[in-house]
């Protein structure tokens, strides 16, 4: 492109869809789904409730909620090609990588696979909501050479995704914790992953090609992937006595520090106050309280001195890995929360979709001859 463009780098600020999924105010550090504060939401509803808000757009009544649920349970299965699947890769395969094949091959077994109107994507957002958490946990189970457990269909969404992780029920309080959080990750408008969803899906692509792409964009350490990088700090620095040394260092080594910043939030992610409270009372219950106490204390530090604000990813490192989560599926449990907000924006893309095609500016060599390849 040449005359007039106006490059924005990292397409900041840019508005690219209409949404009537999530709002988020970054000026103020506000954030709602479908007109509901967050924090309403994680601390009052379920899982269950704010998947049905976004796919449908109001929270459900009793009725409502009871059918959806049934829905969701009844999804609860994956085919047995994917468990050869999970077999046949490598033990080393990362999660997020033996994830992204995992929605491939869920689309291919998948009875509305490229149907796209709006009855089946709802129907394929339920299913692949429920698949996805089964395939992470299943995954996990088979490269550490156990089988996989059998979903409970007594426990909710989050309570049974930490039941299928390690084949036993989790507390109510554990289960709380959880299920909060994977409300908190469930929607975030234009993030990368999500904007990566609406791409694919703007090409008239279907439902599974564009969850596959989305895993493959929160993957990275600049979105999801902090928060493994974020415990990997928190064990870096090992006591609350070394924060004060890692700070020094980080500062001036110039270090990048996962967990803190945020494209679009300014005055703090509200997300990150929640998941702090969670996290607090989750390591103390799990005689875990050192990491929380590092992480407070890298936070005020790094705050002080550099004016950054920890984002979704800081505090739900600790609290993961108090619940006992294993740090490299920090990032697939991000997935299973985020699941509910690709599916939604995946809807809404198809309900009203414009190709998404933007433009390059060109920075290489003018126009020049052409030299055959026996003259260069
Ligand atoms: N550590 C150190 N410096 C930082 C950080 C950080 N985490 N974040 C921003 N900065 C500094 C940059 O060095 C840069 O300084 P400079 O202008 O002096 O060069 C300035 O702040 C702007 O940084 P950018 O990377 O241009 O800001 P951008 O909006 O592109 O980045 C991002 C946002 C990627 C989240 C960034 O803050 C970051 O890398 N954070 C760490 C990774 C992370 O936690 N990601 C999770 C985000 S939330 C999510 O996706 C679920």
């Amino acid at each position: 492109m040449s005359e007039g463009s106006s490059l924005i780098r990292g397409l900041e600020g840019v508005v690219a869809a209409e949404t009537r999924l999530c709002d988020l105010d970054g000026k103020n550090g506000r954030l709602a789904y479908g007109g509901y504060d967050i924090e309403d939401l994680a601390r009052q509803a379920t899982f269950e409730e704010v998947a049905y808000l976004l796919w449908h757009g109001e929270l459900p009544g009793k009725p409502q909620l009871d059918r959806f649920v049934s829905e969701l349970i009844s999804a609860r299965s994956i085919p047995r090609e994917l468990i050869e699947a999970f077999r046949l890769m490598p033990r080393s395969t990362d999660p997020m990588r033996a994830l992204q094949a995992a929605v491939a091959i869920l689309g291919m077994h998948d009875p509305d696979t490229t149907d796209n109107s709006h009855d089946a994507n709802r129907r394929k957002a339920a299913r692949v909501a429920s698949q996805l958490a089964i395939a992470i946990c299943a995954h996990h189970r088979v490269r550490g050479g156990q089988e996989p457990v059998t979903p409970a269909a007594d426990l909710g969404h989050a309570a049974n995704f930490l039941y299928m992780l390690t084949g036993v029920r989790p507390s109510a309080t554990a289960a709380k914790a959880f299920d909060a959080s994977l409300t908190l990750y469930a929607e975030h408008e234009m993030n990368a992953s999500t904007f990566t969803t609406r791409v694919i899906t703007s090409t008239q692509s279907d439902m599974h090609s564009a969850v596959a792409g989305g895993v493959g964009a929160l993957k990275g350490p600049l979105h999801g992937g902090a928060g493994e990088a974020v415990m990997h700090t928190l064990l870096e620095i090992g006591e609350v006595a070394s924060v004060e040394r890692f700070t020094e260092d980080a500062l001036r080594t110039k270090r990048r520090l996962m967990g803190f910043g945020h494209r679009v939030y300014r005055a703090g992610d509200p997300r990150a106050a929640i998941l702090r409270g969670m996290a607090e009372e989750a390591c103390r219950q799990s005689g875990q309280f050192k990491w929380f106490q590092i992480s407070v204390t890298l936070h005020e530090r790094i705050s002080a001195a550099k004016g950054l604000i920890p984002n979704v990813d800081f505090y739900s490192a600790p609290l993961f890995y108090s619940l006992g989560i294993p740090v490299d599926l920090f990032t697939p449990v991000i997935a299973a929360g985020r699941i509910a907000g690709w599916t939604a924006n995946i809807i809404e893309q198809h309900d009203d979709n414009r190709l998404i095609r933007p433009r390059g500016e060109y920075t290489g060599a003018g126009r020049r001859a052409f030299v055959p390849l026996a003259r260069r």
